[in-house]
């Protein structure tokens, strides 16, 4: 029989002790210990394990010397999700492993049964949260079904892996790790030693039979993955699918990858039969009216290496009671505030005694400082109840003294105002340098302040 042992295991950093410790002498997080009972395995359970390494049909690995290492044999799965495609840095690297998270309900089995069911080779989709009628019914609502899909709906990890050896697939689905639970540990799913012991054995798996397993994880109220910290630095690529409930619009993001760059990223549109890759962002993000409004104002952000006009509005009203209230949505409640009071101190424009609302288009929420222009020209033409030009765009950071900054890739953002039909962008007067303004039919307007946004835009 193992014998039955408990440790402290810190949750934020998964280092372990034999008795609980207030502050983590490892991360220096406080209160961040749990008892965990973990369970040996004996020698013969461990020499039973069908993916054990001393088993493993490679053997041992020995030390090469780099140049003999080959590379560029290793072929890259390419999905039929563009999308995907985009933000894993062109298709899955064999052996990898791949975490997604992000929060429940926003369509992540989703994501990853469409993916499943449109590519051609065979791929097991391992489900411990749904029934295979659940995910049958599910499957029938995004189109064909494919014979090569396999569905299971097991949740120890030793199983699963052994089943895994027999089909043998091109991509394995685990969703999600926070129910698996490997049968040589005896705490519960979704704590953090079994976490972290079944994310260690997929990865195994993975790396001795190049069969790359895309993890679904949960995330936390906080919006992290939840589970040991370890977790994102066991697997090779860690993505975040984000977006609105409320909106349709879904993003996923690369937090970590081994194999790419993290700035790309991929849009989708939930729709009623999936999810359905949005290829011009843009044009989806601007709201298509036919009078000019005032208080809203369109502003050319990049979300990571793609650049987006999204509208952004604002309403500026008498406020009713003492203090004003100040509401964002989709953009940072502090920022907006500086911001404010930019315009208050060096604008003179009188904000301190009136609510003001801001709204993103489409429910996305922008980091970019880009947007600051836009944001202070929406609060400006509302403030003023005029309209600014639809066919007017803004990209500039806003400093502290009521300068307009530079931002990076104006190019890349004035290139896709001008083919969007803008007329006009404005840009900080710091950003020109280098910039051939002729190549654009776009009109490019230079402002090196607040007051001069101001007077081009009202007077
Ligand atoms: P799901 O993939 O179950 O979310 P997660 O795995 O991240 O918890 O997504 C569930 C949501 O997606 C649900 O609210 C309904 C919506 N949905 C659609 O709008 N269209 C569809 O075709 C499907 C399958 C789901
Ligand atoms: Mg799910």
């Amino acid at each position: 029989m193992a014998k039955v042992k408990t440790v402290f295991i810190c949750t934020n950093c998964g280092v372990n002790s034999p008795k609980w410790v207030g502050k983590c002498p490892s991360c220096e997080e406080w209160n961040t210990y749990v008892e965990e009972v973990i369970t040996k395995p004996t020698k013969q359970e461990e020499k039973s394990r069908a993916w054990n390494h001393d088993s493993g049909s490679k053997g041992s690995p020995r030390p090469i010397p780099l140049p003999e290492i080959k590379a560029g044999t290793t072929q890259r799965i390419v999905t039929d999700d563009g999308e995907f495609n985009r933000v894993l840095g062109g298709g899955f690297v064999p052996g990898s492993v791949i975490l997604i998270g992000g929060a429940p309900g926003i369509g992540k089995s989703t994501l990853l049964l469409q993916l499943a069911l449109n590519l051609s080779g065979t791929i097991l989709y391992c489900s411990g949260e749904e029934s295979e009628e659940q995910i049958k019914l599910r499957a029938d609502r995004l189109g064909p079904n494919q014979p090569n899909c396999y569905i299971l709906t097991e949740t120890n990890t030793s199983k699963i892996l052994t089943h895994a050896q027999q089909v043998a697939p091109q991509l394995m689905i685990v969703d999600s790790i926070q129910t698996l639970s490997s049968p040589y540990i005896e705490s519960a799913p979704g704590s953090v030693s079994q976490v972290r012991e079944c994310a260690a054995d997929l990865q195994r798996f993975a790396k001795e039979t190049n069969i790359p397993i895309v993890i679904i994880g949960h995330i936390t109220k906080e919006g992290s993955i939840a589970g040991p910290k370890l977790l994102e630095h066991i697997v090779d690529v860690v993505l975040q699918f984000e977006g609105d409930r409320n909106y349709s619009y879904r993003i996923l993001r690369t937090i970590k990858n081994r194999f790419g760059s993290t700035d790309e990223l991929g849009i989708y549109e939930m729709q009623a039969s999936g999810l359905r890759e949005v290829s011009n962002p843009s044009e989806l993000l601007l709201s298509q009216k036919d009078e000019d409004l005032s208080g809203s104002a369109v502003s050319a952000t990049m979300e990571g290496l793609r650049p987006m006009l999204i509208e952004v509005q604002a309403l500026v009203a008498t406020a009713v009671y003492g203090t004003p209230q100040r509401t964002a949505t989709g953009f940072d409640l502090r920022r907006l505030s500086m911001l404010l009071a930019v315009l208050e101190k060096r604008g003179g424009l009188p904000f301190g005694q009136n609510d003001v609302f801001l709204n993103i288009a489409g429910g996305i929420r922008v980091d970019d400082p880009a947007i600051d222009l836009a944001i202070v020209s929406a609060l400006m033409s509302s403030l003023e109840d005029i309209a600014i030009p639809t066919d007017i765009c803004f990209a500039g950071e806003v400093g502290l003294s009521g300068e307009i900054r530079a931002v990076n890739r104006v190019e890349q953002r004035i290139q896709e105002a001008d083919r969007l039909g803008f007329k006009e962008i404005f840009i900080s007067k710091y950003n020109t340098k280098g910039l051939d303004t002729k190549r654009y039919q776009i009109k490019i307007t230079t402002i090196g302040k607040i007051e001069e946004l101001y007077r081009a835009l009202f007077e």
